[in-house]
């Protein structure tokens, strides 16, 4: 089996699918494996590095996927009106794994299955124990989580941790986290590094516990609704109008206190939902910093701008696009491990060559085309009806049959645009919360 590792064209996009570690890995285990030459150059792999694990450096996109069974990358390739055609570089028959936001890229979608290639939709697979190791929203959001703080604090013109110095006392920063999934859990995490305050805010319940148990204060509106806001996969749902009014009279009150605000609140196939209004910000303190990690799915804050940092009111507010790119050698060395780990299960190990096991739940779960056609049954378009069974099952509300014994486990980690969330089943118990934002 030939794997070709192709460049990333996007704007803003630093990541790379494979690494020389996984390079190595895959040919120890006698596939062969072709490198767009330049592809890990903005992760710090040189052509060098992947030659020396042992793959072969193809001078442009073509020239590496010729003959490849599996492409792989980390964001879906674009199509022909949007900029360069990358899809073009593509075969009937060949397999592609990336992140591909299936469920609303409807387009591109159609475009793959015209174009005869197998797609495998990284962002779709089950947040089950077993998949773990190859959950890429996991992997890329913890990064961002960690690096929102990061960028929040290289943004503040004062100190995170209390000094008592000869020239007085400087006072901690008091950060607010808004959304206490796996980002936020991390952003907790390192604002308390760090020396800050931290207080942390969500609508799920199971996030209270989670919270304290990394020495945050949990701050939330807890009535009936609060009580009833996480879905049985794990999500957040969206929230009662009158449940939102109580939450803005209270996110009022405590923004007026914090020194920096990071928002990672999200909800699985709709927008991101609006925390912080242009009024608040001006009631904020002067010098104060938002970190917007909701941006690309519409904003937590209203003021945020996609792509970039900008000054309103006095408060700084940061947008910018892929943070876990941001981090790009870490963030790609996790995405490399994590889509090694799912090669895992399309690789016959006696025979060496593509099997798609539809009896593996997490190749079932993830395969969205096959031989012209759309197969995944919530993917708009598929054959069946899949379109009209996804409108009927809201994004994240129920989980998949688990195969008897496995069990939902948490684990923080990636910005993710709302758009690429599904309906994974996720659950996390709260007891893992301090080892998940230690990265354990
Ligand atoms: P997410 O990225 O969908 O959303 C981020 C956070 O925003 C969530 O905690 C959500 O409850 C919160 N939020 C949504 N609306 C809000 C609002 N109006 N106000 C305040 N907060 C709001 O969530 P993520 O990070 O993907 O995690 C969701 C759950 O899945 C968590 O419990 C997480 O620990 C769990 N998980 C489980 C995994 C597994 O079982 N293998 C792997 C990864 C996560």
């Amino acid at each position: 089996m030939k794997i070709a590792v192709l460049k990333e064209r996007r704007p803003d996009e630093t990541r790379v699918a494979a690494s020389p570690e996984t390079v190595s890995k895959f040919v120890g285990l006698g596939l062969s494996v072709a490198v767009e030459s330049g592809a890990g150059g903005a992760s710090s792999f040189s052509d060098d590095a992947y030659a020396k694990a042992g793959a072969s450096i193809a001078r442009d996109a073509a020239t590496a996927a010729k003959g490849a069974d599996v492409i792989i990358k980390v964001q879906r390739p674009m199509i022909a009106g949007e900029g360069e055609n990358e899809l073009a570089a593509f075969s009937s028959g060949q397999a592609l794994v990336c992140s591909m936001s299936a469920m609303t890229e409807g387009k591109f979608v159609s475009a793959m299955a015209a174009a005869g290639v197998t797609g495998f939709a990284l962002e779709l697979i089950p947040r089950i124990t077993r998949a773990q190791s190859m959950d890429v929203l996991s992997s890329q959001s913890n990064l961002a989580g960690y690096r929102a703080v990061l960028d929040g604090a290289a943004a503040f013109g004062r100190a995170f941790p209390m000094m008592m110095t000869a020239a007085g006392t400087v006072p901690p920063a008091r950060v607010l986290v808004m959304g206490a999934g796996v980002a936020g859990l991390q952003a907790i995490a390192t604002a308390r590094r760090l020396g800050a305050i931290v207080s942390a805010t969500d609508v799920r319940p199971a996030a209270k516990e989670q919270v304290q148990s990394l020495g945050a204060t949990f701050v939330a509106v807890e009535d009936e609704e609060f009580k009833q806001a996480e879905t049985a996969g794990g999500y957040a749902k969206e929230m009662s109008d009158a449940y939102k009014a109580k939450q803005a009279a209270l996110t009022a009150e405590t923004l007026m206190k914090q020194d920096m605000v990071i928002t990672t609140a999200l909800i699985p196939g709709r927008p991101a939902p609006r925390l912080i209004t242009a009024d608040m910000v001006k009631t904020m303190k002067p010098g104060a910093v938002i970190v917007d990690l909701a941006v690309e799915a519409g904003g937590n804050c209203e003021l945020a701008e996609f792509g970039k940092v900008v000054v309103r009111h006095g408060v700084t507010i940061v947008g910018h696009a892929n943070i876990p790119g941001r981090l790009a050698e870490t963030a790609s060395n996790l995405f490399a491990r994590n889509i090694l780990s799912f090669m895992g299960l399309l690789v016959d190990k006696e025979t060496k060559a593509l099997k798609i096991d539809m009896d593996d739940e997490i190749v079932k779960g993830t395969l969205i085309t096959r031989g012209g056609k759309i197969v995944h049954p919530k993917v708009p378009g598929a054959e069946g009806g899949g379109a009209a069974k996804a409108a009927a099952k809201p994004a994240g509300e129920k989980p998949t049959a688990k195969p008897a014994g496995e069990k939902p486990t948490a684990k923080p980690a990636a910005a993710k645009p709302a758009a690429a969330r599904t309906a994974a089943p996720k659950k996390k118990p709260a007891a893992t919360a301090k080892s998940k934002a230690k990265g354990e």
